[in-house]
């Protein structure tokens, strides 16, 4: 799960875990600044909390060191099956977002969408705001990868993202050799 800082990536794993406390939610941006991982089903598979990119609130230098982890990381890591990009439905596209997931297809990492903290919005703002997001994206993209809509604090998306993780699983079984499955 990454996206830019306060965007919600922490929140959203506590409620598809259905657990409060188990990622640190935080008002100020940069909470999270490591690699968290959460096992799931005794280590099967994993959701890790990436680090937000934009503006955390820590120095310069640490904040190139951090954009190096979190790239580094994401095009290295050989098990990372998806990557949840992360964008506040409230907000028009912003460049950090899109040239973030240009450089995702560029290195031919999958990923998907998902916007968070729809309570925010009625379903008309939602509606425009999904459709001005995708009219953008379309002007660099073929098409757009799977989307998901989410809030945290009414737990709307939870099905269709648990649901989404279930089947990259499956289609993903056996395919791990045991160096690369994600308890090695
Ligand atoms: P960093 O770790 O700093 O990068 O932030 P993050 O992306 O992990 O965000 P976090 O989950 O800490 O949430 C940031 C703020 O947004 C907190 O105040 C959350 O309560 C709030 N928030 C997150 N998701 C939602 C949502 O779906 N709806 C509403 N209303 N608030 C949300
Ligand atoms: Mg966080």
């Amino acid at each position: 799960f990454i996206g830019r800082s306060n965007v919600g990536k922490s929140s959203l794993i506590n409620m598809l875990m259905a657990r409060n406390k188990l990622a640190k939610v935080s008002g100020k941006p940069g909470k999270t600044q490591l690699i968290n991982h959460f096992t799931v089903n005794d280590g099967a598979w994993y959701l890790v909390d990436l680090p937000g990119y934009g503006y955390a609130k820590v120095s310069k230098s640490q904040r190139k060191e951090f954009q190096g982890i979190i790239t580094d990381y994401i095009s290295k890591r050989k098990n990372l099956v998806n990557l949840f990009v992360l964008v506040d439905a409230r907000h028009e596209p912003q460049k950090i977002d899109l040239a973030f997931m240009e450089w995702l297809g560029e290195s031919e990492i999958p990923f998907s969408i998902v916007f968070t903290k729809i309570d925010k919005l009625s379903s008309n703002q939602l509606q425009k705001s999904l459709a001005r997001y995708r009219k953008i994206m379309l002007l660099e993209w073929e098409e757009m990868p799977p989307t998901f809509r989410s809030s945290a604090t009414s737990s709307i998306g939870r099905e269709e993202i648990l649901g989404y993780i279930e089947s990259l699983n499956e289609q993903m079984e056996g395919y791990f050799t045991d160096q690369s499955a994600p308890n090695a």
